[in-house]
């Protein structure tokens, strides 16, 4: 590296992992008092995937991350720093960043987890971009892992149709090019109320409660109104930190939590929706896992290309809301 300055992050590879069962909308029918016209004309949601049983947040981010690795050709032992963002971690502590340091024999280097609830993964990017601009790391890891189905209440059909298990990662690299231009970070933590599972530590694991542990308690169509608006806001915000404008977005890479709101943002953005990645059909909502699985997926299949402009945003409980724009 010699005394050249590197100043961006860029995106040396990317990898994401899905667990082999699927649940249709069909399933759910039995489960609960739902239909798959309802549910997919109302989300977009077709399928979800569902982790098997003993497989965890840190197998799916393991597995991500393996792929990231060898597609950015990095060992693990060379990297200087893991961020992992999620809200289902496998233990209290430590955390799942720890552990998945160990598997990937990273042994040493810094690694923690961020909690943001769906903006985990783009507000974990947002760290490790820091990181990597003040030279405190050259090779880093970044990981969006959830196993939400763990904390669903499968017989409240306002939550349960929503979400799904899921994993994605990038390696970032220092660059004397960009890479990564502006990551923009916010929460208000004011609407707690509207999207949260209020099961903890401190305030108490409250055992003797049925479903104790497992529920998402969610004002759904409150939420929506706050995530359209919310999500207008940050694209002005992004472009404009970075000096740029909509037609300078090649593809728009946002979290799947609901069609309508992706359509939302596109519509703001001025974007046909064949500029928009959708994985929301066969995933439905992995929270931390939905922005880097996206990327992933429109990655492999030859969609995203090297040199394009990409913006990543997501909002989740907290609220928090986020975004990065890059190029690839
Ligand atoms: O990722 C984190 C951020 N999360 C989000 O961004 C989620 C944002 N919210 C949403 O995506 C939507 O609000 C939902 C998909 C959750 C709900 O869609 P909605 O169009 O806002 O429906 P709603 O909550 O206003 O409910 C409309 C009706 C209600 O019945 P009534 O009161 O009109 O008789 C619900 O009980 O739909 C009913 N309903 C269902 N019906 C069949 C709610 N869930 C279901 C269901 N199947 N699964």
């Amino acid at each position: 590296m010699g005394d050249r300055v590197l100043i961006y992050s860029r995106i040396a590879g990317t990898g994401s992992y899905l667990p082999e069962k699927v649940v249709t909308n069909a399933d759910l029918e039995k489960l609960v008092d739902t239909t798959d016209e309802w549910i997919a004309s109302r989300t977009g949601i077709r399928q979800r995937h569902m982790a098997a049983e003993g497989e965890t947040t840190g197998d799916l981010a393991f597995y991500a991350a393996t792929r990231a690795l060898e597609a950015a050709g990095v060992k693990g032992p060379e990297l200087d720093l893991i961020v992992l963002g999620t809200t289902t971690p496998d233990i209290i502590f430590p955390s799942t960043a720890c552990l998945l340091q160990h598997r990937l024999g990273a042994n040493g280097c810094a690694a923690f987890d961020v909690n943001a609830a769906c903006s985990g993964f783009v507000y974990a990017l947002g760290v490790a971009d820091q990181f990597v601009r003040s030279g405190q790391a050259k090779k880093a890891l970044v990981v969006g892992a959830e196993t939400l189905t763990r904390m669903l209440d499968f017989g409240d059909r306002s939550t349960c149709v929503l979400f799904g298990d899921g994993a994605g990662a990038v390696v970032l690299e220092a660059s004397e090019e960009p890479g990564i231009f502006t990551t923009r970070l916010h929460a208000d933590g004011g609407y707690k109320h509207l999207l949260y599972n209020p099961v903890g530590v401190s305030a108490g694991f409250r055992p003797d409660e049925p479903n104790a542990g497992v529920r998402v308690l969610m004002t759904g169509n409150e939420v929506f109104k706050v995530a359209v608006k919310t999500l207008d806001r940050i694209v002005d915000e992004t472009l404009q930190a970075a000096g740029m404008q909509e037609s300078d977005v090649d593809w728009l890479i946002p979290h799947q939590a609901n069609l309508r709101i992706i359509e939302a943002t596109a519509r703001r953005l001025k974007l046909s929706m064949e500029r928009v990645i959708v994985t929301i059909d066969r995933h439905g909502n992995t929270s931390s896992g939905s922005v880097p699985l996206a990327l992933d997926e429109a990655v492999r299949s030859g969609k995203v290309q090297r040199g394009q402009t990409l913006l990543l945003e997501a909002f989740g409980g907290g609220f928090t809301w986020a975004s990065a724009l890059l190029r690839y």
